[in-house]
């Protein structure tokens, strides 16, 4: 497509035809007429790369439009658009460069590959003047790439909290509804088809981390990679944990939290971080159930937004794939761009041990005099102030559960060392960090 020549129709090439790429294939197919409509001109399919032809699918494909040859196909001179949905670093990342540098528009998935090295894409769409859109790769079906980049240019965002991963949402919302420890409700998540067999990159977190350092850099227009991410999973959450945050009026979340943060010398940084948290049943965020994600978003002017709907599934991804597809068809035959990466703010990311959070301590002790007191002082010696105590008596011993006021998590996980040291310390039997307001 060269010049100003408004061409007649655009094609379109896909790269993997798993659940995703199958579901993007039948959308192209099936709402053909509609999309045409929509772009301006019939947006065709130009060929599916898979790693085998004879593999079983989802939907059926033209056997002259799949190939094995993915470079092959991405560097054909009628190829406008690519659509990645293989995942992983390489080859994908070879390949999306690949197609900008052959003057494609690309549409992608691909939160791994944007969140270890998006700078290095957004440097090639950038020279190659073309676009490189990702709203898929965060969150499924959710529009909350394009509210952050486009919707809330004007707007200041402070804080995201995002319910990003279905798997462990699932998990936990078992574990609070039923009681179940982790290994069985990891176990019926697996039985239904919410959680891989090897569930290691959702449980542990790898999965929304990459979420993480997606939303932030498009909230804080900086760059975040995955590994400024603070990151804990959900394995180590137990039955008595849930129970904890339940008798508080809690449920325990995996978070994504990112937040604008005063840094060094009084400069905003950004937080970034990934942890089981428990959060008040009041907060928005505690109604997201099953496998279901969420992105609770504030902004100076707007306030408080919620996004809500399914995170993951071939047909809701993509739904998030085809209308990137529609808007960067749309760019191209008005001979434009949308906007790029937005780094200008370049704001620095905070240490995790710097970072500003809540803990919630739940402690076996003697219960006789001065336990409370001494347990009091532990807290104070390291700088952190109570919010609130509540002792629980049983027979020769008593549980405590304190609510830390906020500290540096380097000040609140040095008062839990401390506490395991004490000798009227029987047991600290749950410590999670503790998000939004209690009543
Ligand atoms: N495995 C992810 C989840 C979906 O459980 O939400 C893809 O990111």
């Amino acid at each position: 497509m060269e010049g100003d020549k408004r061409p007649d129709k655009l094609r379109v090439a896909v790269l993997g035809c798993g659940s995703v790429g199958s579901q993007v294939v039948r959308l192209l197919q099936e709402q053909a007429g509609d999309l045409a409509a929509r772009v301006g001109v019939p947006v065709e399919l130009a060929g599916v790369a898979v790693r085998r032809l004879d593999a079983p699918r989802e939907v059926e494909v033209p056997a002259d439009l799949l190939t094995t040859d993915a470079v092959g196909l991405v560097s054909r001179d009628d190829v406008d658009l690519v659509v990645e949905v293989i995942g992983g670093i390489e080859p994908a990342r070879s390949l999306i460069l690949t197609a900008l540098e052959n003057g494609a528009s690309v549409v992608s998935a691909n939160k791994a590959l944007l969140a270890e090295d998006g700078p290095t894409l957004f440097e090639a769409a950038e020279k190659a003047g073309r676009d490189l859109y990702y709203e898929a790769a965060v969150a499924g079906a959710i529009p909350i790439l394009r509210p952050l980049r486009e919707s809330l240019a004007g707007d200041r965002v402070t804080r995201v909290l995002g319910i990003v991963n279905g798997t462990t949402n699932f998990i936990l919302d078992k574990m609070d509804t039923s009681g179940a420890g982790f290994t069985e409700a990891l176990e019926e998540a697996q039985e239904l088809g919410y959680a891989e067999a090897d569930p290691t990159a959702d449980v542990e977190g790898f999965d929304a981390a990459a979420k993480a350092a997606i939303l932030a850099s498009l909230a804080f227009h900086s760059r975040v990679t995955a590994s400024d991410v603070y990151r804990e999973g959900i394995s180590e959450v137990t039955a008595a944990d849930v129970q904890s945050a339940r008798d508080m009026g809690a449920v325990v979340k995996l978070l994504a939290i990112c937040e604008l943060r005063e840094g060094e010398g009084g400069e905003e940084a950004v937080a970034v971080r990934v942890h089981p948290a428990m959060i008040p049943r009041s907060h928005p965020l505690a109604s997201v159930r099953e496998a279901y994600n969420a992105v609770f978003v504030e902004s100076e002017a707007a306030g408080q937004l919620m996004f809500y709907g399914p995170g993951a599934g071939g047909s809701p991804t993509a739904s998030a794939v085809l209308g990137d597809l529609v808007t960067v068809a749309r760019n191209r035959l008005a001979g434009t761009r949308g906007a790029g990466e937005s780094a200008y703010a370049d704001r620095a990311v905070l240490p995790m041990g710097e970072t500003r959070t809540r803990y919630h301590v739940a402690i076996d002790v003697d219960d006789r005099a001065g336990v409370l007191a001494a347990v009091a002082t532990a807290f104070a010696e390291h700088g952190v102030s109570i919010q609130t105590v509540r002792q629980e008596g049983r027979d020769d011993d008593a549980q405590l559960v304190v609510v830390s006021h906020e500290s540096t998590d380097a000040q609140l996980s040095a008062t839990v060392a401390h506490l395991r040291d004490m000798e009227i310390v029987r047991e600290v039997t749950s410590i999670m960090r503790v998000e939004g307001e209690h009543e």
